[in-house]
């Protein structure tokens, strides 16, 4: 039940941090560390490359996945969308493990690549927010969200908690193959809950945000770099679904090879600044869309801020951000869509589970 939140949407935000600390809590063991299925570890050590398989924003939560595993465990990861893996089958290694990301554990196009690898005989871990789901009993292996039933069309709480699972698998891949983690993901993902609810605070000041950049606009761009990109392309997303702004991510560097021309008075650029490595180079495509009127709103994070950003998320683990960075973007999305008077949590044209391939 949504209780006294307007929207199931909005309820889901602020759920964020009570599905990081359940997180942390269903994946301790009894000494406090961090665990999960001693079959799923042993499946991914016995692959030589995982192929993350998801749509929508379980595709982008895979992106970042890719990035936690590959640093953290040193296990090459490609992520794919799962309508076209069909078509476009990438050359599979030898010895391939299938990551299935999917909140409501029922997406056709993800089932199809499920029922197409499994024939071929390959091993399959879904990670999903329903247990008993049907891809949850088709793969070999399951890994659970504990996010709480998700009712929105929007999703917000399962992305953030889809990538505090896959950091965990990460973490624990990691330790399991003997490599020295210098993060305490315990720690750093409880800052993260913490975080959350500062950021909470400032719900007016986002609906200011919404109103002032996206109130009237016809579309609007992200830019990022590096794990900023990935999260531009959610915040694109979410914006699209419920208030139909036309909204795309790029990656900062990309804008100059064609989507620049895009660029009117006024166009709204929503630019994320969360990595010391490309903060100055970020900053710049912002300069380059500003001399052609764009409208930037640079968001970033505690340490890395500069005179003129918009709004500062407070600073967390440099490899976690996207868990941050992402609850702003909901938050506008959100009141972007109520200015406009749509239907947040059902948008038009979409459904909460899409069961049709
Ligand atoms: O249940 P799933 O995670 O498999 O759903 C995948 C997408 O349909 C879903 O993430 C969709 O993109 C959302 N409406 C995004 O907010």
């Amino acid at each position: 039940e949504k209780g006294t939140y307007p929207h199931y949407m909005l309820k889901e935000i602020d759920e964020q941090p009570l599905a990081i600390r359940k997180i942390i809590q269903e994946y301790q063991d009894k000494d406090g560390k961090l665990t999960i299925d001693p079959a799923i570890v042993e499946a991914v050590n016995a692959a030589d490359r995982l192929y993350i398989v998801a749509a929508g924003t379980s595709y982008h939560a895979g992106l970042l996945g890719k990035q936690f595993i590959e640093k953290l465990a040193k296990i090459p990861v490609e992520v794919h969308v799962a309508s076209e893996f069909g078509y476009n089958m990438p050359m599979l290694s030898e010895k391939p493990l299938f990551i299935f990301i999917t909140q409501s554990g029922e997406t056709a196009d993800s089932r199809a690549v499920l029922v197409q690898v499994k024939e071929m005989g390959y091993p399959t871990l879904t990670i999903t927010n329903v247990p008993g789901s049907t891809l949850s009993r088709e793969a070999d292996h399951t890994l659970l969200l504990y996010a709480g039933p998700e009712i929105a069309v929007a999703s917000t709480k399962a992305y953030t908690s889809q990538m505090a699972v896959l950091s965990i698998l990460a973490e624990v891949m990691a330790k399991s193959k003997g490599y020295d983690v210098d993060l305490d993901l315990i720690h750093e993902l409880g800052i993260i809950a913490n975080a959350m609810e500062v950021i909470f605070e400032d719900k007016e000041e986002l609906e200011a945000i919404a109103k002032e950049y996206l109130e009237t606009s016809r579309n609007a761009f992200f830019i990022g770099r590096g794990i900023d990109y990935y999260v531009g392309l959610e915040g694109a997303l979410k914006l699209k679904e419920i208030s139909y702004i036309q909204a795309e991510g790029f990656a900062g560097g990309e804008l100059k090879h064609g989507t620049i021309a895009l660029i009117e008075d006024g166009t709204p650029i929503i630019a994320l600044a969360t990595q010391e490595s490309v903060n100055l180079s970020i900053r710049g495509n912002v300069k380059e869309v500003v001399a052609r009127g764009a409208n930037p709103c640079i968001i970033s994070m505690k340490g890395l801020e500069m005179d003129g950003d918009r709004y500062i998320v407070p600073a967390v683990h440099d490899l976690l951000t996207p868990l941050i960075s992402v609850v702003p973007l909901q938050l506008i999305a959100y009141y972007a869509a109520l200015h406009r008077g749509c239907d947040v949590d059902k948008p038009r044209n979409l459904a909460k589970s899409v069961t049709v391939e």
